[in-house]
């Protein structure tokens, strides 16, 4: 298939499942118990309503932004996931050549199919990565990861401590995926499925005091926790001055089904704490298959919006040309959306251009 002949996302998805294998389909699609966080995560997203205002220069759009300092060429970046290889030989560096047109941030997931080092690798001047840590019960293990990516100063820019899968979520389709043909757990190991081998040695015992100091006295770079679900983390997280940043996110409905989306979590902290956006950045994941939905998030507060399953599945559409088609095809969606919507740049986006309030609790 001519990945340039897809025109959505949804299509990029389609063309995927039909290549990948039905391991790695199962092990991408899973998600926590009935699925109802990772549908609702996109769902959420088409029940805000876009105000667009008229009589707005739309000739030039500027889709320029910066995390944490650093000048991306969008405000969107491929989330942390594991096993990128599954999908396609080219793997996590084929994300990171797939993206780098786009001056887009990658995160690198503890659980990648390559090293940290190799991904970089070839990776364009001034391209951006973070590496994301599941820290394990071995801490020293998670010590030298550190040490590892501390050397590459100039690719990673920070750290990303994922927080919301201290255990896996329960994965059926996962889990069905890896049993023998009668049903039956399989004796080679592999029962359980993907997600719950790769979190063998994954501590479980992380709390904020201990494992905040821990982690700054092993790296320099900007930590930032990913997997926060309420206004009282967000706003406890920005207590702490070495945490730069969190990610709202429910990791793509994989760990706990029916937490909720990021959107609500936003919200949540637009109206009981929003000191939070001057103290650190809030960006967000789950859920993106539109660049409207990008825009509303951008509407709402978060400084950037990541992908996981969309940059997996155009990588298994198409290998690198696949994920260099998914980012081709959110950029133009988010250029319409902006144009259509009367906004020139994305420090123009707030809450006056969505009405949120079919979502709104609270
Ligand atoms: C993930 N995610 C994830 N997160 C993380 O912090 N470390 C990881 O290793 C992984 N691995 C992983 C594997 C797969 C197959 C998926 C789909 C997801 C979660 C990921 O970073 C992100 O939060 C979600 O994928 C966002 O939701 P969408 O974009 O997939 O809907």
């Amino acid at each position: 298939v001519d990945v340039q002949t897809l025109l959505n996302l949804d299509e990029i998805e389609e063309v995927a499942t039909k290549q990948i294998s039905k391991k790695c389909w199962a092990y991408y699609y899973s998600a926590g118990d009935d699925l109802i966080s990772k549908n609702f995560n996109n769902l959420v997203y088409k029940q805000i309503l876009l105000r667009p205002r008229v009589f707005v220069d739309c000739t030039r759009c500027d889709l320029t932004t910066s995390m944490l300092g650093h000048k991306v060429g969008l405000p969107l970046y491929v989330s942390p996931a594991a096993m990128a290889r599954l999908a396609h030989p080219d793997g996590e560096q084929g994300i990171a050549k797939g993206v780098s047109s786009f001056g887009a941030c990658q995160i690198v997931s503890n659980n990648a199919s390559m090293t940290p080092e190799q991904i970089v690798e070839g990776s364009a001047p001034g391209q951006i990565f973070g590496w994301q840590l599941y820290v394990q019960d071995q801490r020293q293990k998670s010590i030298e990861m550190l040490k590892r990516i501390g050397k590459m100063a100039d690719k990673y820019k920070f750290i990303v401590l994922t927080l919301d899968a201290p255990v896996p979520g329960k994965r059926e389709h996962d889990e069905r995926s890896s049993m023998s043909i009668n049903g039956l757990p399989k004796k080679d190991g592999s029962d359980g499925g993907v997600g719950k081998q790769l979190f063998w040695g994954t501590a479980a015992d992380l709390t904020w005091k201990v494992t905040l100091a821990w982690l700054s006295k092993h790296t320099q770079l900007p930590i930032v926790l990913k997997g926060l679900q309420t206004h009282e983390d967000a706003y406890l997280a920005s207590q702490y001055p070495q945490v730069k940043a969190v990610i709202l996110s429910n990791h793509g409905g994989r760990a706990l089904d029916t937490a909720p989306p990021a959107v609500h979590t936003l919200l949540e902290i637009r109206k009981f704490c929003p000191e939070v956006f001057g103290r650190l950045e809030v960006w967000v994941d789950g859920g993106i298959k539109r660049g409207t939905d990008v825009v509303k998030a951008l509407c709402l507060g978060a400084r950037a919006v990541g992908v996981g399953r969309a940059a997996l599945f155009g990588l298994g559409a198409g290998g690198t040309e696949g994920v260099h088609r998914t980012f081709e095809i959110l950029e133009a969606e988010i250029k319409t959306c902006m144009r259509l919507l009367g906004a020139e740049k994305v420090s123009d986006l707030g809450p006056r251009f969505v009405n949120s309030r079919a979502v709104e609790r609270d």
